[in-house]
């Protein structure tokens, strides 16, 4: 177990006894809180919540809207259409398949533009409220809080898991060359690039069944064909149902499945 490993390593750094079992307790918070911050982002959760479940309250819009009219209509609408969108396919492609904390975190660190971070933390939330509202998001009974908001998944209502065409996505899978194409094969679902996989798991998590065209190659790949890759690009039609415009292929193994 890592757990042991680890505390060998405490053992041999940290001679003091009483202080042992404190960092222990310190990494079973940091592994549980690793823990919750995984199932928040999983789609296999069987306490899985959604923007559909009532997450904020009518209450909390209503404050949202003043807000926002301070702070943020200035540069953006809360329409599908007009500047700088906030609603409709503009909000999806940015965030389908994110959770609502990410919204919170994108919104707090870097809007408003150029005074980003100026507002409190109860008032990005707030903003958000309203932003979900906008989308057509149910209230609820509860408000958004700084506990309730993690792992709160921003999905369409019958629950499709495909990101938007245009997303920013990768996907990993076996390079092949299928007559004048590259493809790759036993593709996993595209997710967003931002979820880029940490330290080698790309090499070893389970592939899908997908068969995934790529699009405006300009680099030649002969030499990567038949291994494990990581595909980055934009998704051509929902979930790139009809490819993937790329940026990049990265080996991540030799062989492949
Ligand atoms: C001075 C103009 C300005 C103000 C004020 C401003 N924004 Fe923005 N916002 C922008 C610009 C420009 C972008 C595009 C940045 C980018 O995506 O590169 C942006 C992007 C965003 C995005 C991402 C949109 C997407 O589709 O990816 C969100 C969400 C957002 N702003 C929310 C807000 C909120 C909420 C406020 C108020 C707290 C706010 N903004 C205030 C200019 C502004």
């Amino acid at each position: 177990m890592g757990a042991v490993t680890w505390h060998d390593h405490g053992m041999r750094n940290t001679p003091p006894v009483p202080v042992l079992p404190l960092v222990g307790l310190l990494f079973l918070a940091l592994a549980a809180g690793l823990a919750v911050a995984q199932t928040g982002g999983s789609q296999t959760s069987t306490s899985r919540r959604t923007v559909w479940d009532g997450v904020y309250t009518e209450a909390q819009a209503a404050r949202g809207t003043m807000a926002f009219g301070q702070s943020c209509a200035g540069c953006h609408a809360l329409a599908a259409q007009g500047k700088a969108p906030l609603v409709g396919d503009a909000f999806w492609k940015s965030f389908a398949q994110k959770n609502v904390g990410e919204l919170l975190e994108f919104v707090s660190t870097y809007m408003p533009n150029g005074k980003p971070g100026s507002l409190t933390e109860a008032t990005y939330r707030d903003i958000v409220a309203l932003m979900l509202k906008s989308n057509g998001f149910p209230a609820g009974a509860a408000e958004l809080g700084p506990d309730t908001i993690v792992g709160v998944q921003i999905v369409p209502k019958d629950g499709s898991t495909e990101l938007p065409a245009n997303a920013l996505a990768r996907v990993v899978g076996c390079l092949t060359k299928n007559g004048a194409d590259w493809v790759v094969t036993n593709a996993t679902t595209p997710e967003r690039a931002e979820r880029a996989a940490a330290g080698g798991e790309d090499a070893t998590r389970p592939l899908g069944s997908r068969k995934i065209l790529l699009k405006f190659v300009v680099t030649k790949l002969d030499g990567l064909a038949g291994s494990r890759v990581v595909v980055n690009g934009l998704l051509i039609g929902e979930g790139g149902v009809d490819g993937i415009n790329v940026t990049t292929v990265n080996r991540v193994a030799p062989k492949c499945p």
